[in-house]
């Protein structure tokens, strides 16, 4: 498929039906199209996000800032090599309560946005809209004067919203930051999964074919600068599914709340109903220094 065809299409431009379609087809678009998203759709996004499932209790929530005028106000930012996210008629705004932690910590209201707003960025995918994540690339300051907030609540995240513009300016301008960050490559399985504990190599081949799917779609799932910092330990346990230990090798709450979204989402469709437990359950041996465990998916 080309890149960025549009946004969240596909081939035959039909918008993807099923979640897994979604995880597949996604991008990060950075230019968009003169056209604002119906307001129906909006609506829906929004009811959308009220209603998704958190991993915590509720410490994040899903606003909109409309308009391509105020959306450029708040995206005027160039970040190193991600420059400007362009044309936006939309900003979906991710607000969160709390993110100070103790030292090694991970912020729970930033893990609960990844997890949520990713699940709206892909129902946006499913209604055929292009998105972008960014936690650089915008004014924080003013997009906080564009959003109402209650006492206490911070931006930590946005994403843009619209359609793709589909012209060759457009689809080189985004094909060059793809290249630069690396967006279209993926870390193999075999390097991001591990059997029974860290370090010992898990076979895709040999693995159940709905256990690999759902590897496969937390592999797909976007991270900040690409980084890809997950790393799953899987423990076999007799008549049951597997479960999947979280890790991160790097400090990433949001990037780790995106994959476990994507973990449960694609593990939901395809039968296996389970939950993250938070740090909860210990993986089996806790990994090199600087690995900080996040939690485990429980199958049912
Ligand atoms: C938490 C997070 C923050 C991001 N911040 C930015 C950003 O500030 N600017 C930007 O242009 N892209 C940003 N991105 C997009 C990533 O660069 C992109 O997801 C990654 O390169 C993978 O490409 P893909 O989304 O097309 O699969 C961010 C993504 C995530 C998940």
């Amino acid at each position: 498929m080309a890149e960025h065809s549009a946004g969240a299409a596909r081939p035959s431009g039909a918008p993807p039906q099923s979640i897994r379609e979604a995880i597949h087809l996604r991008r990060s678009t950075r230019r968009y199209a003169d056209r604002p998203v119906p307001d129906e759709a909006l609506r829906h996004l929004l009811a959308f996000a009220d209603q998704a499932p958190h991993l915590t209790a509720p410490l994040c929530r899903v606003t909109i800032v409309n308009g391509q005028e105020r959306v450029a106000r708040i995206l005027s930012r160039y970040l190193g090599i991600y420059g400007l996210v362009q044309g936006a008629p939309h900003l979906l705004v991710g607000l969160v309560r709390e993110t100070k932690t103790g030292a090694g910590e991970l912020a729970p209201a930033l893990l609960d946005l990844g997890y949520v707003l990713e699940q709206v960025v892909l129902e946006a995918t499913r209604l055929g809209l292009a998105t972008c994540w960014m936690t650089g690339s915008y004014h924080p300051e003013r997009t906080a004067d564009e959003v109402e907030r209650e006492p206490g609540e911070i931006v930590a995240a946005t994403v843009a919203l619209g359609y793709a513009r589909q012209d060759p300016l457009a689809r080189l301008h985004d094909g060059t930051i793809r290249r630069l960050v690396g967006a279209h490559r993926r870390k193999p399985l075999e390097e991001i999964v591990f059997a029974g504990e860290w370090g010992v190599p898990w076979s895709p081949e040999e693995a159940d074919p709905v256990l690999r799917e759902v590897l496969e779609c937390a592999r797909l799932a976007p991270s900040a600068k690409n980084g890809q910092p997950w790393r799953f330990v899987v423990e076999s346990r007799t008549e049951k599914p597997p479960t999947l230990h979280l890790c991160l090798t790097a400090p990433a709450p949001i990037d780790a709340g995106i994959v476990m979204a994507h973990v449960a989402l694609a593990a939901a469709e395809m039968g296996i109903s389970g939950r993250w437990v938070l740090g909860g359950v210990a993986p089996p041996s806790p990994g090199p220094p600087g690995v900080i465990p996040v939690g485990t998916f429980l199958p049912e």
